[in-house]
């Protein structure tokens, strides 16, 4: 079976189950004071991994509610049940199961499927991205920052890592005057897809997790986009700081964010 169709059917039974407990009550537990999760990240990411293990058996499995430590074996399917559990428990239907597979260090396929919009983003190395089957490519109009919507997010850890939290801070004074506007949505995973189908010219967040981006980078970048370190260094999954953009504002990103940087 062609790998689309094959993770296209895994993604959209997972979904299901996501599907029924976003309309359900659920039981929070809290990793942090703001760090949600539910019984459905757990049960989804059971059901993908399942799944994932006897379709994929010879990679290795890393998934955000099961891994309790990060790898980045060669040959990896880097999992996110629900990415956007905030949204996900307030109702809010801009959430996503997010499933990346690397091989050597590189992304070879991606598809992050939001269940309640019926979205399916897909991509694979070479052969393009799309949402729902129909191409997508990048937003070509925005040429500069004051042109470009830019998408970004904010790390749970405000207060123990308050580095983090003053770069987030420090970059918002220097970025919102110079762009269109920021979005905060709330989904890593489809920040990036929302970069690859043009919505976003562009995208950035600190802090973020290798399941959060394993997908998205791949379909950002099989949608014609460019994908970073805040540098504009090639990324790596274990890297702080993505840039993703649809490629004409990457060096204005980059250099807007330089005049912030991290500690
Ligand atoms: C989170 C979302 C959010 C981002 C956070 C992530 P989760 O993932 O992607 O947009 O800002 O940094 O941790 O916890 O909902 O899977
Ligand atoms: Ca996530
Ligand atoms: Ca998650
Ligand atoms: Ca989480």
């Amino acid at each position: 079976m062609p790998r689309y169709d094959q993770l296209k059917a895994i993604a959209q039974e997972a979904g299901s189950l996501f599907l029924k407990g976003y309309h359900a009550p659920k039981e929070v537990r809290y990793k942090s004071d703001i760090d949600l999760v539910t019984q459905y990240d757990v049960a989804v990411e059971e059901l993908l991994k399942a799944r994932l293990a006897e379709a994929f058996p010879d990679h290795t499995l890393v998934g955000e509610e099961s891994s309790a430590t990060i790898t980045y074996p060669e040959k990896a399917i880097y999992i996110d049940p629900i990415d956007g559990t905030t949204n996900f428990v307030h109702g809010i239907p801009f959430c996503a199961i997010s499933i990346g597979i690397w091989e050597d260090q590189q992304p070879v396929a991606g598809c992050v499927y939001n269940p309640v919009l019926e979205e399916l983003f897909y991509a694979e190395k070479g052969k393009g991205a799309t949402l729902n089957g129909e191409p997508i490519r990048v937003d070509a109009e925005a040429d500069s920052l004051p042109r470009a919507l830019i998408a970004t997010g904010f790390p749970y850890t405000k207060i123990e890592q308050g580095g983090d939290y003053e770069w987030v801070l420090r970059t918002m004074r220097s970025m919102l005057p110079f762009t269109r506007d920021i979005r905060r949505l709330g989904s890593a995973a489809l920040d990036l897809c929302y970069t690859a189908k043009g919505t976003f010219a562009g995208f950035y967040e600190i802090n973020l997790k290798p399941w959060d981006v394993a997908a998205g980078i791949l379909i950002v970048l099989e949608a014609g986009g460019a994908v970073s370190r805040e540098d504009g260094e090639p990324y790596t999954l274990e890297r702080r700081i993505i840039v993703a953009t649809n490629g004409k504002i990457h060096d204005a990103l980059v250099a807007k964010l330089g005049e912030a940087p991290a500690t």
